[in-house]
């Protein structure tokens, strides 16, 4: 009997830690948060073609080139740490879990 509860209890700890993550990073707006926190110089394009994100030398979401030279970790990174003097650090900001969501809407700028 404690051998089977083990056993439950295991396997729910088990499917809990593959599905949930998925299922929280599903609940957050990724478009959301990436209108609100980076249209401003990235552009509803992506483009960075905004009158700062040209200004500071945005790259172009777009491009074959960009997409191709860039990691998923480097763009969480890159939200995560920002750049000094051209874009704003998001640690603290925004959650692990919300920088990861913005991956697939920097992703879809290049299909
Ligand atoms: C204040 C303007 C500004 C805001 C707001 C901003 N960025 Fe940036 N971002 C930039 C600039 C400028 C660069 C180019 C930095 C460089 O050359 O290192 C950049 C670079 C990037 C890069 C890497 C591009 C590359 O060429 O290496 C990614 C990915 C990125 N930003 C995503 C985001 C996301 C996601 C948000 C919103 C959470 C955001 N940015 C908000 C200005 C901004």
């Amino acid at each position: 009997m404690f051998r089977r509860i083990l056993v439950i209890v295991f396997l729910q700890a088990a499917i809990g830690y593959c599905v949930l993550p998925e299922t929280f990073a599903g609940d957050i707006d990724g478009q959301g948060l990436y209108t609100r926190y980076c249209v401003l110089c990235h552009g509803e394009d992506g483009t960075g073609q905004t009158d700062l994100g040209a200004g500071l030398g945005a790259r172009d979401f777009n491009e074959k080139a960009f997409q191709d030279g860039i990691t998923d970790e480097q763009i969480v990174e890159q939200i995560a740490k920002g750049t000094e003097d051209k874009m704003m650090p998001f640690e603290g900001k925004l959650t692990p879990e919300e920088m990861h969501a913005l991956v697939p809407i920097i992703r879809a700028f290049g299909k």
